[in-house]
């Protein structure tokens, strides 16, 4: 069963350094986020792609800031989020969005967190609006210093065929840095 990232980390997903690694602005803006747009962080962790993506929607705009683990969304309330952003506290395979409720979802750095990878996409696919957005981030299947362990992370093939299995079209794949992987997908 793989594991749930440890809260008593959770400084290590907020510090400055990851921005040099993944500016979250940059990224989210680079993959089609825009003003105006309703957008699912799911497993959200403390924030730091859900505030940098309230700030790129504005005021007509809503963030869902969506997590399994308490001590996460806990620490995403202490860092004073803006007012368009709604946190959420879901279950492992039940997010508690209407259907067709948002037009970009992020999964970042979660699927390899998750029990049923597929079963969890199609709850993600769920709450999209036809044709829009998933945008799934992960670790490369590789030994490092950081991150999940070699056996917990998707082999880039591996999660594009889970995409494809939960029903997504795979739009674009790339490497954003040595560490990390991205697929891009529409509903
Ligand atoms: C490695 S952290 C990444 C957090 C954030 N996306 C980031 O990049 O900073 C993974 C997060 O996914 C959450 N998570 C794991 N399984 C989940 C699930 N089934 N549904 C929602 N959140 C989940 C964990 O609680 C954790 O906060």
């Amino acid at each position: 069963m793989p594991h749930k990232f440890e809260p008593t980390n959770i400084e290590l997903l907020i510090n400055n350094d990851r921005i040099k690694e993944l500016n979250p602005v940059q990224f989210l803006r680079e993959n089609g986020l825009q003003e105006g747009m309703c957008f699912a962080d799911i497993g959200c962790g403390p924030g730091f792609f859900s505030i940098p993506a309230a700030h790129i929607i504005g005021d007509k705009g809503m963030v869902y800031a969506i997590d399994i683990q308490e001590e996460m969304v806990n620490k995403l309330k202490q860092r004073r989020p803006p007012e368009n952003l709604k946190i959420i506290i879901s279950q492992e395979n039940t997010i508690p969005l209407e259907n067709t409720a948002v037009d970009f979802a992020l999964l970042a750095f979660v699927l390899h967190e998750t029990e049923d990878r597929i079963a969890f996409l199609k709850e993600a696919k769920r709450c999209l609006r036809p044709q829009s957005i998933l945008l799934v981030v992960e670790w490369e299947k590789k030994i490092e210093d950081k991150g999940p362990p070699f056996e917990e992370r998707i082999e880039r093939d591996e999660a594009e065929k889970l995409i494809e299995a939960a029903g997504f079209k795979i739009q674009e794949t790339a490497s954003l840095n040595p560490s990390h992987y991205k697929i891009k997908a529409r509903k």
